[in-house]
């Protein structure tokens, strides 16, 4: 490189500004981790209302986060939560949004088609050297990132966090054939840099963690439908039983019903997967078609109202 100007790989190294597309559950985790680094945020999503829920839940969040890393100085609990917040700014426009990242990282429905609709206009709108990101819990990266052109598809990787992002200390780095060490690299330093420890995995379906938790928590749902135990027996056994943070049942409701009939009926339509860990649930459907979608709408395998 010409002496002054920075490489592409210099650029990839050093990620500072960050889209996150998508306000939910998982867009505001990554947005609050994000900005806790020091990196200045942009959290998208389509309406007020979806802005709105990403901003309280990630003021709800912080509030916690304040006050367990600054206990007594209420002070310095406002400090740090205005300096995070500060780094956040909303839009509803991804591909204003978009023009200026380093990261962008996409965290909206587990549906393909929408995802590959959105990366093929994020594509034209972001400048060459954005390194794209899906947190799909379920799909293929490369079908996802094949909306996009050759040199983009260089720099698209999926990032996969897990909920509650602030809490929770993993994140899966899913690398497709076409990613490359330099993209890979400031991948990882971006994860070390927003707190979590990078694993690294193949282009699978469910990656590591979603290969062996979804498979597990469908059986929950099958001895359910079998009418073998009841779902709070189930939840108590496998939690002391079995040493889980959360019961089958309560962790279905806290990643969210729709989710995971998503990740099962994608994984039944694609055939990957040994048929019988991807049979559907007779009680998720119910659930799901009432929709009643788990803790973020009050209702699920349990009520919160
Ligand atoms: N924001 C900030 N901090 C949070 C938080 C949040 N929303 N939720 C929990 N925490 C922190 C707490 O402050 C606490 O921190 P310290 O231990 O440092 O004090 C810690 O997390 C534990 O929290 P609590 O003591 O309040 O509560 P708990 O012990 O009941 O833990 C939990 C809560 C971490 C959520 C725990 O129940 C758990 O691990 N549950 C399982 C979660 C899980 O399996 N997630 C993966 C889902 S699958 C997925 O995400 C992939 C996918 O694609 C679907
Ligand atoms: P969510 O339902 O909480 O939020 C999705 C958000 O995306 C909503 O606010 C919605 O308005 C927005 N959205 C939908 N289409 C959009 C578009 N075209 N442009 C902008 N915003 C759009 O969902 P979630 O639980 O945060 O899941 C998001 C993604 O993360 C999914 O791919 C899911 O599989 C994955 N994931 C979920 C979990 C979990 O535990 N819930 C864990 C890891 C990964």
């Amino acid at each position: 490189a010409t002496a002054g100007f920075a490489t592409t790989a210099q650029l990839l190294k050093d990620i500072n500004s960050v889209t996150v597309i998508g306000a939910g559950l998982m867009g505001s985790g990554i947005v609050q981790v994000a900005a806790q680094a020091n990196c200045k945020v942009t959290m998208v999503d389509t309406s007020d209302a979806a802005l709105g829920n990403g901003e309280k839940l990630i003021s709800t969040s912080l509030k916690r986060v304040a006050r367990k890393k600054f206990a007594d100085d209420e002070q310095q609990q406002k400090q740090f939560i205005d300096n995070v917040l500060a780094n956040i700014t909303l839009s509803k426009n991804a591909e204003q949004a978009v023009s200026d990242s380093d990261l962008v990282v996409e965290a909206i429905v587990e549906n393909i088609d929408v995802k590959r609709t959105l990366f093929t206009s994020l594509d034209k709108a972001a400048p060459e050297h954005s390194i794209f990101c899906s947190n799909t819990s379920s799909l293929p990266i490369s079908e996802i990132a094949a909306a996009t052109s050759a040199s983009r598809q260089e720099k698209f990787a999926g990032l996969h966090f897990f909920n509650p992002v602030p809490a929770m200390k993993l994140v899966e780095i899913v690398r497709t054939n076409a990613v490359t060490d330099d993209v890979f690299q400031s991948l990882q330093d971006f994860t070390t840099k927003v707190g979590k420890t990078p694993v690294s995995c193949k282009d699978t379906p469910g990656f590591i963690v979603n290969r062996l938790l979804v498979p597990y928590m469908f059986e929950a749902f099958r001895v359910l439908d079998r009418k073998e135990a009841s779902i709070k027996d189930i939840d108590t056994a496998m939690k002391l039983g079995a040493g889980m943070p959360m019961g089958p049942f309560e962790l279905a409701d806290f990643v969210g019903l729709d989710t995971m009939k998503f990740i099962v009926d994608g994984w039944a339509k694609e055939g990957k997967i040994e048929a019988a860990l991807v049979q559907p649930s007779p009680a998720l459907d119910d659930l799901v078609s009432q929709g009643h979608l788990g803790r973020k709408s009050g209702k699920g395998f349990y009520d919160y109202n």
